[in-house]
């Protein structure tokens, strides 16, 4: 029988399956598919927490919602999901939510698309890039404002939202939105 360099002979095929060009379309797609998924649940949970504790407490009494349940939903879900998943703004209220160039870059472009009619819940992108110590695959799905976000992220607050948002959020830049505006991105990424 002749022997065959089993590591030798598969060694293009697995390159050009992966390796030197990075994951195909269809890996693409699937990544896409689970960030989707994962950014879905992030809006729904902390969606819900918010509603309740609007009800429940009025805006002043929830802004501890998106301080702490925030934050920790998104830990919660990259533990889960492997992904790295967090939300930023270039007009950014956490001192931590400043985007990266790709983030801010991602934003823009749903900005466009949104300004040309495409609806919010189809708002995401995502993109295979190259970074100093490989590859990435890197989501973004836009957050688009609705009237309750209006609240805390208007351009009127009332008093005392305003000066609770001021005690807690001294560099605030997260005010002054109109409905249906970009208010920021739910960011995902992982290493390839
Ligand atoms: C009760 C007040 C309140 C409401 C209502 C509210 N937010 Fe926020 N939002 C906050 C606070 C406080 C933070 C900072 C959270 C933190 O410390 O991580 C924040 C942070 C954010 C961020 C992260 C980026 C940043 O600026 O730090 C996004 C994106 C965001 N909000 C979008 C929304 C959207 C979209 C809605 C409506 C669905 C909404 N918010 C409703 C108070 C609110």
């Amino acid at each position: 029988m002749k022997k065959i360099n089993l590591a030798a002979a598969l060694l293009p095929v697995v390159f050009a399956a992966g390796c030197a060009t990075g994951p195909s379309a269809e890996q693409q797609a699937a990544m896409a598919d689970d960030a989707r998924k994962t950014a879905g649940s992030l809006i729904q949970q902390l969606g819900g927490e918010l509603k309740k504790s609007m009800e429940a407490n009025g805006p002043e009494g929830s802004i501890a919602v998106c301080k702490e349940k925030a934050p920790a939903i998104a830990a919660s879900l990259s533990k889960s999901s492997g992904f790295d998943v967090k939300r930023v703004s270039p007009k950014n209220r956490n001192p931590k939510g400043v985007p990266d160039a790709w983030e801010a870059e991602a934003q823009a472009a749903l900005e466009k698309r949104l300004a040309a009619g495409e609806k919010p819940e189809t708002l995401d992108t995502w993109q295979v890039v190259k970074t100093s110590s490989g590859k990435e695959f890197r989501y973004a799905k836009a957050l688009v404002t609705q009237p309750v976000c209006l609240t805390c992220h208007g351009a009127n607050i009332a008093d005392g939202v305003k000066a609770k948002l001021a005690a807690e959020y001294p560099d605030d830049k997260a005010t002054g939105y109109g409905p249906g505006m970009v208010r920021g991105i739910v960011s995902i990424k992982r290493p390839l």
